[in-house]
């Protein structure tokens, strides 16, 4: 199995909602590092720059509004197979489609507030990750 990284983002209605721990806790119990970590309340420009692959989708200006609504907790988690891991920890996209038990399904009503972000790749994953940490800013895994 590939050890790996990926971006992790808890979006505004999951930091508002005071559940950053209980999330935290789901990665680590699935054997996920958190090698790096910040919070920090996006600009206009930086939520832009994170999303431009969507930029001509019906709901980008929505998106960028609610990225940069409140704080976010933007981490870098490492282990085995960690983007597809992450993935399954927070359920589909909508958590009205999300499987019990994920992170969408237990902190998310609605599509367009969905408390989480992955990476949907690990080539993602590298771009994402840059886009946020500096190289030293990302820890070495531990044991
Ligand atoms: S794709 O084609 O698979 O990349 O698209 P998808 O993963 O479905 O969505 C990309 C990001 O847009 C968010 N999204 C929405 N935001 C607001 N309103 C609507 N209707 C909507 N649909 C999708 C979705 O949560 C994705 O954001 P991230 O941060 O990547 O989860």
């Amino acid at each position: 199995m590939a050890v790996e990284r990926t971006l992790s983002i808890i979006k505004p209605d999951a930091v508002a909602k005071n559940v950053i721990g209980q999330i935290y806790s789901r990665f680590e119990q699935a054997g996920l590092k958190i090698v790096a970590a910040k919070m920090l309340h996006l600009s206009q420009e930086k939520a832009e720059g994170f999303y431009a692959e969507h930029k001509e989708r019906p709901f980008f200006k929505d998106l960028v509004a609610f990225m940069t609504s409140g704080p976010v907790v933007v981490s870098v988690l490492d282990g085995e197979n960690a983007v597809i891991a992450h993935r399954d920890l927070m359920g589909a996209t909508n958590p009205k489609e999300a499987a019990a038990g994920t992170i969408r399904a237990d902190f998310a009503e609605t599509i367009d507030e969905n408390a989480v972000h992955g990476s949907d790749s690990p080539e993602s994953a590298a771009r994402e990750v840059a886009y946020f940490f500096a190289d030293e800013e990302v820890c070495p895994r531990t044991r």
